[in-house]
């Protein structure tokens, strides 16, 4: 039930920080240690790399999961779009694992590359939403997410957990694999949980961001480079999917190589800086493209903020930024859409589970 909430997005995105406290609960044992199936230790064990399969939202999340094996674990990872799986395989590893991420379980799509896969006789482990789905029955193995119902079509909830469970996951592949990869990773999520109720409890300053650059706009776009790219691609898919305006994620450093040319005077641009790494590049993108009559919204961290940021998040382990910026992004869709009188929670040409290919 939505509750005192107008709409179940808004719910949804505020149910975030309960659904991470629940996340760490159900992922650790007794002495704190993270706590997997062991079954699927086995699977990771035993693979020589993973191939993570999704759509739209669960395939950004996929795209910082990746991040995580990679960087962690050392695991090689490829993540896929599941309709374009489907009928344009990549080769192979000797030992693949499949990972379905899918909040709904029920994604067509996704259900076409598992029945492939287990023809080749391969192993899948499904990172869904809702036990007993049809990828969860399926599949190998199952991993729960513990976000509760998500009722709005738009993801939000469900995208910080499957991103919370993935890092869960790498984590553990990583202590498998004997890597120390010096994250207490529960702690730092505890802390993520402290950020995103630091964003919800500022969502008036966010819908003043949309009041100042959404509400004439035709196009928007969002920029980043390495983990906040990814953000961008979910920021602008859950901008366009509610409130119809259309919005696209850019890697900064490809604006120079075409995009640039869609740059009018006041087009918004959100650009995100959370990584250290590359702080000063994106802010150079930034400036690239305010020259040429950008409205720039620059979302940064605590800690490497500049004067003039239009929005600060609070700071939290690198790895783990995503889960708090993607928050602001989901609010800034939740008002743009709401501004513009859209249904906020039934978005038109859309349904909530996919179950056609
Ligand atoms: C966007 C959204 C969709 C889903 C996609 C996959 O807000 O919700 O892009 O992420 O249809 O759905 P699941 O995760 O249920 O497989």
């Amino acid at each position: 039930e939505k509750g005192t909430y107008d709409h179940y997005m808004l719910k949804e995105i505020n149910d975030q920080p309960a659904a991470m406290r629940k996340i760490i609960q159900e992922y650790q044992d007794e002495d704190e240690n993270l706590k997997i199936d062991p079954a699927i230790i086995k699977q990771l064990r035993d693979a020589d790399r993973l191939y993570v399969i999704a759509a739209g939202t669960s395939y950004h999340a996929g795209l910082i999961g990746k991040e995580y094996f990679e960087k962690w674990a050392g695991v090689p990872t490829e993540v896929h779009v599941a309709s374009e799986f489907v009928y344009n395989t990549p080769m192979l590893s000797e030992k693949p694992l499949f990972i379905f991420i899918s909040q709904s379980g029920e994604t067509a799509d996704s259900r076409a590359v598992l029945v492939e896969i287990k023809k080749l006789g391969h192993q899948s482990l499904t990172v869904t939403n809702v036990p007993g789905s049809t990828l969860s029955r399926e599949a190998d193995q199952t991993l729960i997410l513990h976000a509760g119902p998500e009722i709005a079509v738009a993801s939000t909830k469900a995208y910080t957990a499957q991103i919370a469970v993935l890092s869960i996951l790498a984590q553990v592949a990583a202590r498998e694999l004997g890597k120390d990869t010096g994250i207490n990773l529960m702690t730092e999520l505890a802390k993520v949980t402290t950020a995103i109720t630091a964003v919800i409890d500022d969502a008036p300053a966010i819908e003043q961001i949309v009041n100042e650059y959404l509400e004439t706009t035709r196009n928007a776009f969002f920029i980043g480079r390495t983990m906040d790219y990814y953000v961008g691609l979910e920021g602008a898919l859950k901008l366009k999917e509610i409130s119809y305006i259309q919005a696209e994620g850019f890697a900064g450093g490809e604006l120079k190589h075409g995009t640039i040319a869609l740059i009018e005077e006041n087009t918004p641009v959100f650009a995100l800086a959370t990584q250290e790494r590359i702080n000063l590049n994106i802010r150079g993108n930034a400036q690239e493209v305010e020259a040429r009559g950008a409205k720039v919204c620059m979302i940064s961290m605590e800690g490497l903020e500049q004067d003039g940021d239009t929005y600060v998040i609070p700071h939290v382990h690198e790895m783990l930024t995503p889960l708090v910026s993607v928050v602001v992004y989901q609010f800034i869709a939740y008002y743009a859409a709401l501004h513009r009188g859209n249904d906020v929670d039934k978005p038109r040409n859309l349904a909530k589970s996919v179950t056609v290919e």
